[in-house]
């Protein structure tokens, strides 16, 4: 944990903390309303390139977070919806689907697929950092919950982490990596502008 702590660290100002974490605040201070969070009854809107929403409530929605080392997330999946292949660098997740069905995944550091579908009531785990996908296969819309043992999860969508940085990763790197051409690369690229 101390590794990750480190390889996730993001530059500070020299004279503040090093943690993963927000300043607690004066226990006078805190109230009830620091410990809740209210409107994941509500769908989010799907309407977008990949047809799903994820509503993550981490320690700056929901502030009685911090230290706790645990958030959570609600889903929601327009049919043919995809959360896209991505990793949390600092927390394991576990999902539980309310509605629909959905085909996910993780795979881990030998390349091994572990990957189902679930249906209403079916949960499953993806360890902390390894890639994995939520994928609403039918034609009704899905809904999941999920528990994530950080209260800071970040995240990484592999797709963004190559084609959607900001300078662009340069053409030679995606062509040799992905062993295609200049075009390919550059059609990628101008999916994520
Ligand atoms: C959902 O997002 C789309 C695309 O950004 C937008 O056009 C639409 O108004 C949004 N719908 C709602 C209900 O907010």
């Amino acid at each position: 944990m101390l590794l990750l702590g480190l390889m996730h660290a993001f530059p500070c100002h020299p004279l503040t903390l090093f943690v993963n974490g927000v300043a607690c605040k004066n226990p006078n201070q805190v109230t009830v309303d620091d410990f809740s969070f209210s409107g994941l009854d509500k769908p989010g809107n799907t309407s977008n390139k990949l047809g799903s929403a994820v509503n993550l409530v981490n320690v700056e929605k929901l502030p009685g977070l911090n230290t706790f080392g645990i958030s959570l997330a609600r889903i929601d999946y327009a049919p043919y919806g995809l959360n896209p292949p991505h990793t949390h660098p600092r927390a394991t997740e576990v999902l539980v689907v309310l509605e629909g069905s959905l085909y996910v995944g993780f795979v881990t550091t030998a390349n091994k697929l572990f990957a189902k579908v679930l249906n209403k009531g079916d949960s499953f785990v993806f360890p902390i950092g390894l890639i994995h996908f939520q994928y609403n296969y039918g034609t009704t819309n899905a809904v999941a919950f999920a528990g994530l043992s950080s209260q800071n999860p970040g995240v990484i969508r592999v797709a963004d982490a190559l084609f959607g940085t900001k300078p662009p990763i340069s053409d030679d790197v995606l062509m040799k990596a992905l062993m295609v051409d200049q075009n390919t690369v550059d059609y990628i690229q101008s999916q994520f502008q």
